[in-house]
């Protein structure tokens, strides 16, 4: 019910920053909603009881577009109960508007919003209306249809082809001679490839090759897109890099900066170029690090450096350790919140946005004594530890770890033996989700786990089996949470693509939580540590690993879907790694910054390769 209307809590640093732009161009376009553009509904996924959509407008007059708003109505039992990156109102008829940085829409570019809802059974495909819309709307559902959609948000050229039917023959020409024209999906750099016909999303294999689904397709953040095999060359970006490039280039609007270049040391090609003033600005999704707050040794609070390092690059912060359970709930009637409301405030009130870890933890230290030793009603008291801590921070956090690390795949049910896990079986996962969704119904609410990327292919499928297994319940979870603590040379890009194309496919977010890339591997055949010193070779094979990794999220993880990618600790000095048992105390330099400890940060060449991965370079 309520639970629905988010409101983009996790785009706020976005939003802020881009007034600037739109204020700017106002002059130059004509004000809103006269009929500029086309609606386009589309249903992205489906599945018993409930769907994936968005909602697509696209500007294909040669006037701007300043502020938008469109509705739309179920004609039968399809409800929303999530979206992003719009304003809505209204429980059926809906209306959506902008947020900010996504109402300006330049001739021939698209905005996009997205949602998920419930159904009966069946994604309906409403009309949707607006004084912006042409009138020219169309629609299509899921998979193989969607040639409406690359029609419409593909830029100037192509005829459009409606057709929006189905199947084989494939997609729409976008020009003249019959047949011998068809959409292709240039893929960043690379040569068009065939656009797949059977499935929207992710890569496939079609007529003994590859091929790219439109959505996913759509979804690169660079220069790629839908393209006419005749032109093979050109044009037509993504809809979704629409907003986000509107929203990246931008200037560095607020604070000094320069907290990089300076002085410092090290390796000319160990440390970044230097040339991006807001790393987070490149980003359409939240872009977080971990920081250390409260009585811990480096807390942000404490060192001005910090501050401006992480107001500089990033949009979100996540406590590495302050709001975990023993943190804010010591002892069974008493609460300590001071240390994360300082933290949630300097926040918000800096523009950054806040994902929380997380309400349930086994990790030993940080399970309360007196949990340990309950003897009361356990369901009971997790319940109101959910329910309280949840209440508290509602309305001001974007998302939640709701669960950490429940798995354990040598178990034969999939579910670690946690003290959670002795007292109510599984379901204390389902019951986290439902006290935290009525507690906070604007927070996304994230199952977080490690080892779950890909490489280790039995805890992928523990993993999916609880997802399933949730979904099946309707139970409120938003996403999947991919700590990704990964190898610089483990797993492999495509073991993550194929996990996070999991968790996609399931209409859910996915959300890095946790990156960071030491460059020594313990578990690797060569003799450990391998580098016993960052040297610019090492350093370089980790801007390439960074750089990959967040080249798949983009890759396979639709925009709408994108729940934000968060590195584990600012600079090398903070990373938990250095004291991680299983490192043997070696030395390692894991994160995007380095030191000093108070500053001036400097940022890596690994710095530079989550830069490039996300302007498509
Ligand atoms: C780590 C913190 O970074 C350390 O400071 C602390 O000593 C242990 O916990 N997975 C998680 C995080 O979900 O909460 C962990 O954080 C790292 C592994």
């Amino acid at each position: 019910m309520d639970k629905l209307i988010k409101s983009a809590n996790p785009f706020l640093r976005a939003a802020r920053r881009s007034v600037g732009i739109i204020s700017v161009s106002a002059a130059l376009v004509a004000t809103s909603q006269a009929a500029l553009a086309a609606c386009d509904y589309e249903v992205s996924n489906e599945w018993g009881s409930g769907f994936t959509a968005s909602i697509v407008i696209t500007n294909s007059t040669s006037t701007a577009v300043n502020g938008w708003d469109v509705e739309w109505q179920y004609s039968g039992d399809n409800r929303i109960t999530s979206l992003w990156n719009a304003n809505l109102s209204g429980s059926n008829p809906y209306s959506a508007s902008d947020i900010g940085w996504n109402g300006s829409i330049q001739p021939g570019q698209s905005v996009q919003f997205g949602f998920q809802g419930t159904s009966g059974g069946t994604a309906e495909v409403p009309a949707v209306t607006g004084a912006v819309c042409s009138g020219s709307s169309s629609s299509s559902s899921s998979s193989s249809s969607s040639s409406s959609s690359s029609s419409s948000s593909s830029s100037s050229s192509s005829s459009s082809s409606s057709s929006s039917s189905s199947s084989s023959s494939s997609t729409s020409s976008s020009s003249s001679s019959n047949g011998s024209c068809e959409d292709m999906c240039k893929w960043y750099q690379d040569d068009p490839r065939p656009l797949c016909e059977n499935q929207d999303t992710g890569w496939g294999w079609e007529n003994s090759q590859s091929c790219i689904g439109r959505t996913t397709c759509l979804s690169q953040s660079g220069t790629g897109g839908i393209v006419s095999s005749c032109s093979s060359s050109s044009s037509s970006s993504s809809s979704s890099s629409s907003s986000s490039s509107s929203s990246s280039s931008s200037s560095s609007s607020s604070s000094s900066s320069s907290s990089s270049s300076s002085s410092s040391s090290s390796s000319s090609s160990s440390s970044s170029s230097g040339t991006t003033d807001n790393l987070y600005s490149l980003a359409d999704f939240p872009l977080g690090v971990a920081v250390s707050a409260g009585n811990e040794s480096r807390s942000f609070l404490n060192i001005t450096e910090k501050q401006t390092t992480i107001k500089q690059h990033f949009s979100q912060l996540t406590a590495g350790n302050i709001m975990k359970m023993s943190y804010l709930h010591p002892s069974e009637n008493s609460y300590s919140y001071d240390n994360a409301d300082a933290l949630v405030a300097w926040a918000n009130s800096n523009g950054l946005s806040v994902h929380g870890h997380t309400f349930i933890w086994h990790s030993d230290y940080q399970v309360p004594d007196f949990m340990k030793n309950y003897s009361g009603d356990f369901e009971a008291m997790l319940d109101e530890h959910v329910t309280n801590i949840a209440s508290h921070f509602a309305g001001k956090l974007a998302s939640w770890d709701v669960v950490n690390e429940a798995i354990d795949e040598n178990q034969s049910n999939c579910y670690r033996n946690s003290v959670f896990y002795q007292k109510l079986g599984s379901d204390y996962i389902p019951n986290a989700f439902h006290a935290a969704r009525a507690a906070d119904p604007s927070a996304d609410l994230y199952y977080n786990d490690y080892d779950t990327e890909g490489g280790n292919s039995n805890k992928l499928n523990c993993l999916l089996d609880i997802v399933d297994n949730l979904q099946a319940q309707d139970v409120p979870i938003d996403g999947v949470g991919f700590q990704m603590h990964v190898q610089i040379d483990w797993p492999s890009s495509s073991s993550i693509a194929t996990a996070f194309q999991a968790v996609v496919d399931r209409g859910l977010k996915v959300k890095i939580t946790e990156l960071d890339v030491p460059i020594n591997n313990p578990y690797a055949d060569a003799a450990f540590p391998q580098y016993s010193s960052y040297t610019a070779e090492a350093a370089d094979k980790q801007k390439q690993r960074y750089k990959s990794i967040i080249q798949t999220y983009l890759d396979v993880v639709p925009a709408h879907l994108r729940g934000g990618i968060t590195v584990w600790g600012l600079w090398d000095g903070d990373s938990w790694l250095l004291e991680f048992d299983e490192r043997q105390g070696a030395d390692d330099w894991p994160l995007l910054f380095s030191g000093p400890s108070n500053g001036p940060y400097e940022p890596k060449a690994a710095f530079d390769g989550v830069a490039e991965a996300l302007l498509g370079q």
